[in-house]
């Protein structure tokens, strides 16, 4: 029997599409009523870890919207949990450590954990493949290593990062001794995501645009690409997200990924004049437009779709994460719009 092709998938390879296909960053959150309802019930944790619960808050926003891709809800801090690094979400500030790993001596004990640490996830990963319809990609992810190090160092969301930077050049060993182990953790997450059920791997690097270029060059990027080239093995298209990066495309390109998720710091058309043909590109809307009027989403949604153009490598989102402030409608709007507009540019 023929797969039913999926148009998230065909637009990662940049394949034939008829119109624009659209999912958000963090459409599974607090701005869904639904999602706070369970929220109400459930601790962050148990959402996460239960099978049942991932599924059905996964599936939330493609019940509301019928978005292309569902994306897994879980988060990027499970792997610092699978190391025995625990987080609490506390009220206003984020995700923080209760023993962030702020010494050497700590930073020397972190080992690869056993990967049926995730076996829920796992567990969720295959049920939400088998409750989603064929035609609609479910995306698996993981933190970029830089990124959940920067937390794991840092014990909390951090202003400037400055610990961890610091430690690239004042103890690189051990800042690659942390790069290494959360490196292979994080294939082995992102392999057995594929084998239970994620059709594309989305890599968050939240975090890259507090180095500078030469620094991230040599001290992130490497092990991105190991991660992307693993990806590569599994026959999944990969997304690689870098907040902050739209000065550094031509670098991200050779990075192998066949996606690149852009903020809105960076027009799509100047992003396009400077990847090969070969490479999609996933945004960039600001997130912020959505707190304005339907005409105004309406207005700026056109023009993202105007700056990619002709073409069928886009994949409309967001330039990072809605947050919970942002109405239902305000996103029906993006939706309705990304539809109806995008098929001009898919009919030459
Ligand atoms: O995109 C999705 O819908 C899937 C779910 C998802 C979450 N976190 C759920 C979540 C994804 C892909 C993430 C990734 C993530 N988590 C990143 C990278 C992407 C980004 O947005 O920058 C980072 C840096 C984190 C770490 C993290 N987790 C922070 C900083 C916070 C607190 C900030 C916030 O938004 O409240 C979280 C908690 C979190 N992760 C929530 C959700 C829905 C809020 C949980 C709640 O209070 O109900």
């Amino acid at each position: 029997m023929k797969k039913r092709s999926k148009i998230f998938i065909e637009a990662c390879f940049g394949r034939k599409v008829d119109h624009t296909p659209i999912w958000i960053m963090r459409q599974a959150g607090r701005y869904l009523p639904e999602y706070r309802a369970v929220r109400k019930k459930y601790s962050f944790h148990e959402m996460m870890h239960t099978p049942d619960l991932m599924t059905e808050i996964t599936l939330q926003p493609i019940n509301r919207y019928g978005f292309d891709a569902a994306i897994m809800f879980s988060d990027i801090l499970v792997i610092p949990e699978s190391m025995g690094i625990n987080f609490k979400l506390i009220k206003n500030i984020g995700p923080v450590f209760e023993n962030p790993i702020n010494t050497l001596e700590k930073i020397n004990t972190i080992r690869e954990p056993n990967i049926n640490y995730f076996n829920n996830i796992f567990e969720g990963i295959n049920k939400i493949r088998n409750n989603l319809d064929p035609s609609k990609a479910l995306i698996g992810f993981t933190g970029s290593p830089w990124t959940i190090a920067g937390y794991m160092v840092e014990g909390r969301p951090s202003k400037d990062y400055r610990n961890i930077r610091s430690l690239i050049y004042s103890n690189p060993g051990e800042y690659h001794h942390l790069m290494n182990h959360l490196t292979n953790t994080i294939i082995q997450y992102v392999s057995e995501q594929v084998k239970a059920g994620a059709d594309a791997i989305q890599i968050f690097d939240t975090n890259a645009s507090y180095l500078s270029q030469s620094i991230f060059k040599k001290f992130s990027f490497p092990y991105l690409k190991q991660i992307i080239n693993a990806i590569k093995k599994l026959n999944v298209p990969s997304i690689l997200f870098v907040k902050g990066g739209g000065g550094w495309i031509e670098l991200l390109e050779s990075s192998g990924a066949d996606v690149l998720g852009i903020d809105w710091t960076i027009k799509l058309e100047e992003a396009k004049r400077v990847v090969s043909k070969n490479i999609s590109l996933q945004g960039n809307l600001d997130p912020s437009v959505l707190l304005s009027s339907n005409q105004t989403i309406e207005k700026e949604t056109i023009k993202v779709l105007d700056s990619y153009g002709y073409g069928f490598g886009h994949i409309f989102n967001l330039g990072h994460g809605i947050t919970p402030d942002i109405s239902i409608d305000a996103v029906q709007t993006v939706i309705n719009t990304v539809r109806d507009y995008s098929k001009k540019y898919k009919n030459f």
